[in-house]
């Protein structure tokens, strides 16, 4: 076993990287208040169908944990999945089955004798007697379950056609077992483009009524408490000037808020506090992390028109101006304000004064510079001589 010493902090209470459950959770309190309320006291009102819709890293996987909790803690059933293909099928053929396997014999007996579900000898799901709709596996398991309703998150919604087609049907089933009465509350998570395009797919015209919530930064003072209170949990305090540098840097982003905690408590485990030179290290390697790990794929999210749009922009160390990127991108004000809309829609750009544009996320327009420059090409010129042998 290893021996630490005592005063060493060896396990860092942050958690970078996707999905992973905050220790303490930042910001939309309204959100989280309203959907408690929601879940003790079935209330369902304007907040039936959620969609969170942000940029990679913030937060909407996080958040659709937090909705599980308290569904959880209300003893509502909880179903979780992603929107990757197969999902109709997973839903029917797994989940149903294996929530209807973890219910009480006595339960069992009685789907068994309505007729519902056949059980081997073992009381395992056996078949059902006819091909069921997915409405009708959520009501039956609404009402014998003893659940006192029913959340179902699907997480990572992407615009693929095949895939967006069965989300929509999961999405028309949910709405029919919601017009048979069922307490089902359903929240869909992903990029905006990809939501909106979900919006637009056939019997999804109810998700219209559904509350939309974007993921953006957090506030400084929501920053500084993530930082602050996750510390605290771990042990240890941030000096103060430590915390502002890491705030600033963070920018509210919550995945950079996460990796730069990471880094500076990482500096020096022996020491009770963390002070400046631990944030300026942190700074260096967080801010390098996020462009390797976060921005690339933000980036990479875009098509080929967008992204040469942000690469005129990019341009500029600050904001740009909107008749610069027009020249830059040779092209016409009409079509280059189609795109500025667009990247303002989906939340990567934000107008800033008017014919003037940033971008909205930190470090992505360094990101893009980043990769204008020559070092990124490096290794591409070195293996020019080495051509890949033909077969
Ligand atoms: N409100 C928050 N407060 C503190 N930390 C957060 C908060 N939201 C997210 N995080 C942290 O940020 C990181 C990214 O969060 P998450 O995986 O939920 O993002 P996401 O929006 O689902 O990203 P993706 O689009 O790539 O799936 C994780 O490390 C998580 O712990
Ligand atoms: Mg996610």
């Amino acid at each position: 076993m290893i021996q630490t010493t005592s005063g060493s902090h060896p396990n860092s209470p942050f958690t970078p990287g996707y999905g992973r459950r905050p220790l303490v959770y930042g910001g939309h309190e309204n959100l989280l208040e309203d959907m408690r309320t929601v879940f003790a006291e079935h209330d369902l009102g304007e907040s039936q169908s959620l969609l969170l819709s942000g940029l990679r890293g913030a937060g909407k996987t996080s958040m659709l944990q937090r909705l599980q909790d308290l569904a959880r803690e209300n003893d509502w059933l909880v179903i979780s999945e992603d929107a990757s293909a197969g999902l109709h099928k997973r839903l029917t053929a797994s989940i149903v089955p294996g929530i209807v396997n973890d219910l009480p014999q006595a339960t069992k007996v009685e789907l068994s004798s309505l007729g519902l579900w056949h059980f081997s000898a073992e009381w395992q799901v056996d078949r059902r007697p006819v091909r069921t709709l997915l409405r009708q596996d959520l009501a039956t398991i609404a009402e014998h379950s003893g659940a006192r309703g029913i959340l179902l998150t699907i997480d990572e919604v992407s615009s693929g056609k095949t895939r967006l087609r069965e989300v929509s049907a999961v999405a028309r089933e949910v709405s029919h077992a919601m017009a048979q009465g069922v307490e089902i509350v359903i929240a869909f998570a992903g990029i905006k483009v990809d939501l909106d395009e979900l919006l637009r797919q056939d019997h999804t015209t109810f998700l219209r009524r559904s509350r939309a919530v974007e993921f953006t930064r957090l506030s400084p003072p929501e920053a500084r408490q993530v930082l602050d209170e996750t510390a605290k949990i771990g042990g240890r305090t941030f000096d103060e000037d430590a915390l502002r540098h890491l705030i600033a840097v963070s920018q509210g982003y919550p995945f950079l808020v996460q990796l730069l905690g990471h880094y500076a408590w990482t500096h020096d485990l022996e020491s009770p506090t963390i002070d400046l030179k631990a944030a300026e290290e942190a700074q260096r390697r967080g801010v390098k992390a996020v462009m390797d790990r976060v921005m690339s794929k933000v980036f990479a999210d875009l098509s080929e028109k967008d992204q040469e749009f942000l690469r005129a922009m990019a341009v500029d160390e600050d904001r740009s101006r909107i008749g610069d990127i027009v020249d830059r991108l040779d092209s016409y004000s009409q079509y280059v304000n189609g795109y500025r809309n667009r990247l303002i829609d989906s939340g990567y750009v934000e107008a800033d004064g008017h014919g003037y544009i940033r971008f909205a996320l930190p470090y992505l327009g360094a990101y893009i510079r980043s990769m204008a420059e020559p070092s990124a090409a490096e290794h591409a010129d070195a293996w020019a001589d080495f051509p890949p042998p033909s077969l």
